[in-house]
């Protein structure tokens, strides 16, 4: 079927909260490489926002999953399986985190942090401890706890009132986080790097500052690394740059390599608020993501992968430094690993467009940013090809 009668029938039958579609129909992927219906190849710099960790069609990683649900690919969450248990045991022992939860999204992952520590709070400082401190700029997702927190006021007055009891502070202030901190805060909820509005990294001394005062108040300290974690910044999770350990973490995106899986991981003062009956998930932790979870995690962790999203990094940033010293239109260059941010100086659509035009996939940040998100199994000399497309374009 032509591409222009795909995207008018299926924009036809589908809500059109994604506002204008890509023009493009995708009908596969291999590695870092995407292939449309017209038979033309794109350099994938997206990722599918930073899920497709192992890139597309990894060998291995098909094998992998299709086995497992060739076996059993549901069953409720009180049955546990060899997958399940495995995938739990490595984030438990490559973390500093105790015990983990599964769900299937970025958004429920971080509505299962929110109540996990509400209901700690509520039982370790006294019931009128409910309250949230977040940052503006944030994202944590669309489900109402998640927009509650997310720093995109549009987005909340549309579906206002929200959550009761947040409070916005302002990323890398530590005076404004203190001016918002009672008796009634539970948590506080932070990306190490606020990934949807222009990709800005919370600096070190803000986060231990914050470690340090959620010690002092009795407050629990959660990081949204649903976009950060898994690898993406050159470490597994984006804390470790750092030095500093939060209570809780909500993961997702690049565990599943784009198999819908999402985890909460807290240390046991926390997680033990999560007693019988008190959060599930019917698909949360089910035996296919499982295997692709597992998967996932044990090419990460290989001795090496890790280098190699440093390495590509590091060649990216010089790259697009490089590009802003001889006058393209570029502002800044901001990010770590492979989760890089470009402000430009020419209108973020065009830019897109121009990328697409010469098959590279980049995706936005805020309104005046690219984000450069490629799986990270990309290679020095793909690096190189995009590079060369954005030089040509900016
Ligand atoms: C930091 C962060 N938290 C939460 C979410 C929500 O994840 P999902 O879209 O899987 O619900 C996202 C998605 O972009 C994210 O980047």
């Amino acid at each position: 079927m032509d591409k222009t009668e795909i995207i008018a029938r299926g924009e036809a039958a589908t809500m059109k909260n994604y506002g204008p579609l890509q023009p493009i129909v995708i009908e596969r992927g291999e590695g870092v490489y995407l292939y449309d219906t017209d038979g033309r190849r794109y350099l994938d710099f997206t990722a599918g926002i930073a899920s497709q960790s192992l890139g597309h069609a990894h060998k291995g990683y098909l094998e992998a999953v299709t086995s497992q649900m060739a076996k059993i690919s549901h069953l409720p969450s009180t049955y546990m399986t060899e997958a399940k248990m495995s995938t739990a045991e490595l984030l438990v022992r490559n973390s500093c985190f105790d015990e983990v939860f599964f769900a299937n999204t970025g958004t429920e992952s971080v509505e299962g942090a929110l109540k996990l520590a509400r209901k700690w709070a509520k039982e370790t400082k006294g019931p009128e401890a409910t309250e949230t401190i977040c940052f503006t700029g944030s994202f944590h997702g669309r489900t109402f706890g998640a927009l509650s927190v997310t720093g995109k006021p549009e987005n909340a007055d549309m579906y206002a009132p929200a959550l009761s009891g947040v409070h916005w502070a302002t990323l890398n202030d530590i005076k404004s986080v203190k001016a918002q901190v009672s008796p009634r805060t539970a948590c506080i909820i932070i990306e190490p790097i606020q990934g949807e509005s222009g990709v800005h990294p919370a600096q070190s001394g803000f986060l231990a500052d914050l470690r340090e005062l959620c010690d002092r108040e009795n407050i629990a300290l959660i990081f949204d690394e649903i976009q950060t974690g898994i690898g993406r910044t050159g470490k597994l999770f984006a804390c470790e740059h750092f030095g500093v350990e939060p209570d809780v973490m909500t993961l997702a995106k690049g565990l599943g390599n784009g198999f819908p899986v999402g985890a909460i991981l807290a240390k046991k003062e926390f997680s033990r608020a999560f007693t019988a009956g008190a959060h599930g998930s019917t698909f949360g932790g089910n035996p296919a993501a499982m295997a692709a979870a597992t998967f996932v995690l044990h090419e990460v962790l290989k001795p090496g992968f890790m280098d190699n999203i440093s390495a590509c990094g590091a060649r990216l940033r010089t790259g697009l430094e490089t590009l802003q010293a001889s006058g393209k239109a570029i502002a800044d260059v901001r990010g770590m690993g492979l989760m890089i941010g470009v402000d430009i100086t020419k209108p973020q659509k065009d830019v897109l467009d121009a990328c697409r035009e010469r098959g590279l996939l980049p995706w936005k940040s805020g309104t005046s940013t690219l984000r450069l998100l490629p799986p990270l199994i990309v290679t020095e000399a793909e690096i190189d090809e995009g590079l060369a497309v954005l030089d040509a374009v900016l």
